[in-house]
């Protein structure tokens, strides 16, 4: 079964988060937060028309929360994670979750980047801000059809929710939008990259659109014994679902198509701005991919997964072979003039769907800015790249609050 974690890691980072309010609150005094008000779930116009639904043939939904004042012709569409399901078994479980059907979508509350609140949010807060839902288990890429065990059928329909949506946001005043950003975070960090010319194509050349993957930098690495278990999880995606139609020409004219599924390959294709925000010590592909549960049989690494400090140097020497790997495949990003590079070192998944990560006293700094202040450097900055990597363990960002956790 291909590992779910949560949608954007929430409940895995819930400890975390608790550790972190509890150190805010005594150390900076950081009011605490009200609760946002809930964003109401939309369900896609005629989704059964368009051929775009859910896992379980339902339609797809987001959440659309309107801008104000000066960001009323502003838009971010964020595309939301949550894993991928690579078999059928897979993805018929998903049908039951709202990783794959809208019956089980409820209205939700933005924060972090979708956050309506200044102090939060500082560049982007009154902005017209879409949530799209994840449930297609393939990171809103697939066109296909396939059968359970059970004869029920399954949809893979990424791609044309994707469109759809895309088509009903456009009507609602996206068309007209004076500047936009896609963003996403996870397997909705992927789906940034896989859609992001297609997306700027829809706007006049005028209109600036740049994209955002946060946490979506996926390796395509060997585990601890060997097994290339990113790329078993992207090979089952891309055949079952159908993956295709939207990955690079010139990708898949020269390899393999899971191949072309892999970032590194993604971004050398892309032109429109982008920036990259991961850590270079991942810790979904740190547990998952680097140590995923069956490749470490005596346990001996769980205690470095869970705490990097707790990690042997043969450990730390396999941590920092993922992370250059990961500044090796991040060359092509770092010669793109109007690019943008968070990379920190802190053992982290995703930072942009959270207040804390995402702008706050004890978020982590690169070059001492948040990764709301870097992305608004990009975002505005006329063209300079921002382009920041941090040092390679054992050196340690005092801001790395996240050290302690996870
Ligand atoms: C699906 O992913 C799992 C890992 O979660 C992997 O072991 C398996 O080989 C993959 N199966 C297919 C058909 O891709
Ligand atoms: C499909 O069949 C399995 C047993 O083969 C059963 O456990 C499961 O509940 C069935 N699923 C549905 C949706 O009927
Ligand atoms: C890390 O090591 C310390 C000291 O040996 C130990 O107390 C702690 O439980 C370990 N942490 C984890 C997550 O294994
Ligand atoms: C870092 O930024 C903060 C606030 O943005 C500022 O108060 C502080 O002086 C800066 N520190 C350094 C070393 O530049």
């Amino acid at each position: 079964m291909a590992t779910v974690p949560p949608r954007f890691a929430v409940s895995a980072a819930a400890p975390w988060l608790v550790l972190l309010l509890a150190v805010a609150a005594l150390s900076f005094s950081v009011p605490v937060a009200e609760a946002a008000e809930l964003v109401e779930l939309t369900l896609l116009a005629n989704a059964r028309e368009k051929g775009a639904v859910c896992l379980d043939g339902s339609p797809p939904g987001y959440h659309l929360q309107r801008g104000f004042g000066s960001g009323e012709h502003s838009w971010i569409v964020n595309l939301e994670g949550g894993a991928w399901c690579n078999t059928t078994e897979d993805c018929s479980d998903r049908r039951l979750t709202d990783l794959g059907s809208s019956k089980f979508m409820k209205a939700i509350e933005f924060e972090g980047i979708l956050s309506n609140e200044r102090s939060q949010n500082p560049y982007f807060y009154n902005w017209n801000k879409v949530d799209i839902r994840y449930c297609d288990g393939g990171s809103f890429a697939g066109v296909a059809d396939g059968k359970d065990r059970n004869g029920t059928k399954l949809f893979f329909r990424g791609l044309r929710i994707w469109e759809a949506v895309v088509d009903e946001l456009m009507g609602k005043g996206l068309a007209t939008a004076k500047q936009v950003l896609l963003s996403g975070c996870s397997s909705g960090g992927l789906a940034a990259l896989l859609h992001c010319d297609d997306f700027r194509s829809r706007f006049p050349q005028e209109v600036p659109v740049k994209c955002l993957s946060d946490a979506g930098f996926f390796l395509d690495v060997k585990d601890l014994s060997g097994v290339r278990f990113m790329r078993s999880i992207f090979s089952g995606v891309v055949h079952l679902q159908n993956v295709g139609k939207v990955l690079p020409k010139d990708c898949i004219a020269q390899k393999d198509p899971t191949e072309c599924f892999f970032p590194a390959q993604l971004i050398k294709g892309i032109s429109t701005p982008t920036f990259i925000r991961n850590s270079g010590y991942d810790s979904y592909q740190v547990g998952n991919i680097v140590m995923p549960g069956g490749s470490d049989p005596g346990l001996s690494w769980s205690s470095c997964k869970a705490d990097i400090r707790n990690c042997t140097s043969i450990q730390i020497e396999a941590m920092n072979g993922f992370r250059k790997k990961f500044v090796d495949d991040l060359i092509v990003a770092r010669y793109k003039r109007d690019w943008g590079l968070f990379i920190d070192s802190c053992f982290n998944h995703c930072q942009t769907p959270f207040r804390i990560s995402w702008h706050s006293r004890i978020s982590l700094r690169l070059g001492n800015k948040t990764i709301a202040e870097a992305v608004a450097d990009w975002y505005f900055g006329g063209g300079h790249g921002v382009k920041e990597i941090d040092c390679e363990y054992p050196c340690i960002n005092p801001t790395c609050s996240s050290q302690l956790d996870l």
